[in-house]
Order: structure tokens, then sequence, then C-alpha cells
């Protein structure tokens, strides 16, 4: 069964064939971030705008590309939750349609609860070129969850079936990422301009806090931030009251790469503390990482020496925004939940990982 994926939740527009769930055909991701950059973060009206100009291209792309025509194609799964309103739309708009236009059963997918299933794909069409894990995980499975908008500890019984053991309690820890980055003078997106000057840092040199918390599975990371920001003021001679945006024309490249490492060094072994007691209370039989935050290669590093299974991962352009991930849900709701009506499906911009999505849309 080959499902067509459609993906607009926030700034990467993508459309992606996948078959009967692991095996990628055709993968198109188009990204703004070359737009964006230059406002330091993502503008939702240009990003709606900047959809709305390359979905239907970005769809024939992955369609043609994965090697036959729509009838080829046996469903379509796209995000309607979580993400920008305006990209959301963008995206249903355009698989409502075409789900009427071609008849073909539609999937409604959970943007975050997508991203789990990146680690799903493990086989490719003799045209692309990805590394990807040998074996899919197997259930009961453990799942870090880190994005720019989540960051949280998944328990998955089964597909469609998954326990949330916890989760930030404010920012995120891709927002954190982005939020230091700027803090420090590093280019949008935070997370990869971090990681690239953090390998010339010292991890060591600036003591940042790990926020405790009453739940052992959530998180918080808006005090590390915040020390972040004091300890520049502080290595900067400023007081608090300083503007923060004149602080990093102040920092010299050491500061600045010794700055990102121990952020880095921080964050990474704050998710992993959690991971770890996670695993060790519920003894999954595989642990996986999803979102933008898991091309980190710090943080696969940590996880590997600290989670006594072998840990496969997802290659890195599968752990950002794409719609491969959403094909291959969309393939697994397709064998346990009926189809959405494509006349009535609506965008969901906030909507919570705390019980499974797929309930929603059973019949
Ligand atoms: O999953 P994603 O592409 O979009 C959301 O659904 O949020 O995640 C984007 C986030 C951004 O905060 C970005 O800075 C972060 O993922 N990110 C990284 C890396 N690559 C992307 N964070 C740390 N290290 C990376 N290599
Ligand atoms: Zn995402």
């Amino acid at each position: 069964m080959k499902v067509l994926g459609i993906e607009s939740s926030c700034d990467e527009t993508a459309a992606a064939v996948v078959q009967d769930g692991y095996r990628l055909l055709s993968n198109v991701v188009n990204s703004q971030i070359d737009i964006h950059k230059h406002y330091g973060g993502v503008v939702p009206e240009i990003a709606a705008r900047s959809h709305i100009e390359v979905v239907n291209p970005v769809i024939q792309a992955a369609v043609t590309q994965a090697g036959g025509t729509w009838d080829d194609i046996d469903a379509i799964a796209v995000t309607y939750a979580p993400g920008l309103i305006g990209s959301l739309l963008v995206g249903t708009l355009a698989a409502r349609t075409l789900a009427i236009t071609h008849n073909k059963p539609l999937y409604a997918v959970h943007h975050v609860e997508g991203h789990v299933y990146a680690n799903f794909i493990t086989e490719q069409a003799e045209h692309l070129s990805l590394t990807l894990p040998k074996n899919q995980p197997k259930f009961p499975m453990l799942a870090l969850i880190v994005s720019g908008g989540h960051s949280q500890l998944v328990l998955f019984k089964n597909h469609g079936d998954y326990e949330l053991l916890g989760q930030t309690q404010d920012d995120a820890v891709g927002e954190a990422f982005d939020k230091v980055a700027k803090i420090i003078g590093l280019p949008y997106p935070g997370g990869p301009s971090i990681a690239k000057v953090a390998l010339e840092g010292d991890a060591h040199r600036y003591t940042l806090p790990k926020a405790r918390m009453q739940n052992p599975y959530d998180y918080s990371f808006s005090g590390l931030k915040t020390a972040v920001l004091r300890a520049v003021q502080a290595e900067c001679g400023k007081p608090y009251d300083f503007p923060s945006h004149e602080l990093a024309a102040l920092l010299n490249d050491v500061q600045r790469n010794d700055f990102a490492a121990s952020f880095q060094r921080v964050a990474v072994e704050t998710l992993v503390d959690k991971a770890k007691t996670a695993f060790d209370a519920y003894q999954p039989a595989s642990v996986v990482i999803a979102g933008g935050v898991a091309a980190n290669q710090e943080l696969r590093r940590e996880l590997s020496a600290r989670i006594p299974i072998a840990i496969e991962y997802a290659p890195m352009s599968l752990c950002t925004d794409n719609a491969a991930m959403i094909a291959t849900l969309g393939y697994y709701m397709s064998q346990t939940v009926a189809p959405t009506d494509p006349y009535s499906l609506e965008v969901v911009p906030s909507l919570s990982m705390t019980k499974t999505a797929w309930s929603r849309h059973e019949t």
C-alpha cells in the first residue's frame, strides 16, 4: 500500500510517498529557512504564503519521483495538528481537495506522533541514498520527542497506543537552542548553529543549572536559557537590564563557542538523565528519538552511551520536518482506524500528545 504524505505545519512544505509503512519511495522537502533567517525566526504569515506557492509542485514531485502516477497512490496522510494555523490550512486544504478529486482515503496525522514514525522507515527506493536504520523499533518503545515545540517522553505499547510519561513545563528544548543561539549571536535555526560551534568549545567552562522537577519525567528549559543570559551578562560585565540583543557583539569567538558547548552539554544531559530514568523504570524493548533536536549528534552519542540497548537513529533529514514520517504514520493508521472525512477535516493548531490522537478518527 502506497501512502502519500503531506506536511506543512511550520516552515517546511513537504510531500513523500512511503510503501507499507517502511519503504521510502520519494521525499520532497521545500525549506523556507532562507526566507525566515532574515527575521531570526519563522514569520507565520510569510510561512503560509510560501506554502501556497509551492504546495502543488512539491506534491506532484513526490508522486512523480515515487515512479508512478496518482493511480498508484492508495491513500493520503496529512498533518492536521499541531502547528501554525495558516501553514496547517494550506497542507490540509491541498490534501482534502486531492482526496476528493482522486477519490483516495484521507488520514489526519498528528505532527508530533509523526516525528516518532521516522524511525520506522528502514528501506528506500534505488534513487534515494539515506542511511536508514536496519530494523524497525519494537514495542514497548520509549520515545524521546525533542523538537522546536515539544520535549516529552512517551511510552508506546503499540501503534496508536501510548502514554505520556512527562513533558516540558515551559520551553521546548529546540526553542531553548534557538533562544540561546540568539543571545550568543548565532544564526537561525539555533540548534544546528550551536551544535556546529560547540565542536570547538569547552563544554565545562560555564556552570549552568539542571532543573529539578516533581515528576521525574518532566522537563524545564526556560531556567537554563535564563542562566545562559545571566552568565553572558556577567562575562561581558553588563547589568541585568542591559539590552540582550547587544550582548552578542561583546562576546569573542572563544566565549561564544564555550557558551554553545556548555549549554548543549547541560541540555543534552538533562534530556538523557530523564530518558535513562524512564528506561530503568519501564524496560522498553526499543528506544527512539524524534523531532528536530534528534538530529543533534551529541544527544545521540550521550544516549547511546547511557542506555544499555542498541539504538538505531533515523537520518538527520528525517528528524527535522518532512512528509515521509507523516506518510509512514498514515499507513499504520490505515491498518487500525477508518479514514477521515475530507469534507469536514479541520486543523487543530494546539493539540497535545497526552493520549493517542487516533481515537478521534475511530468509527
Ligand atoms: O521538528 P522540527 O524540525 O520542527 C518542529 O516541529 O518544531 O524541530 C525544529 C527544532 C529547532 O528548534 C531547531 O533549532 C532544532 O530542531 N534542531 C536542532 C538540530 N537541528 C535542528 N537542535 C539541536 N541540534 C541540531 N543538530
Ligand atoms: Zn516537527
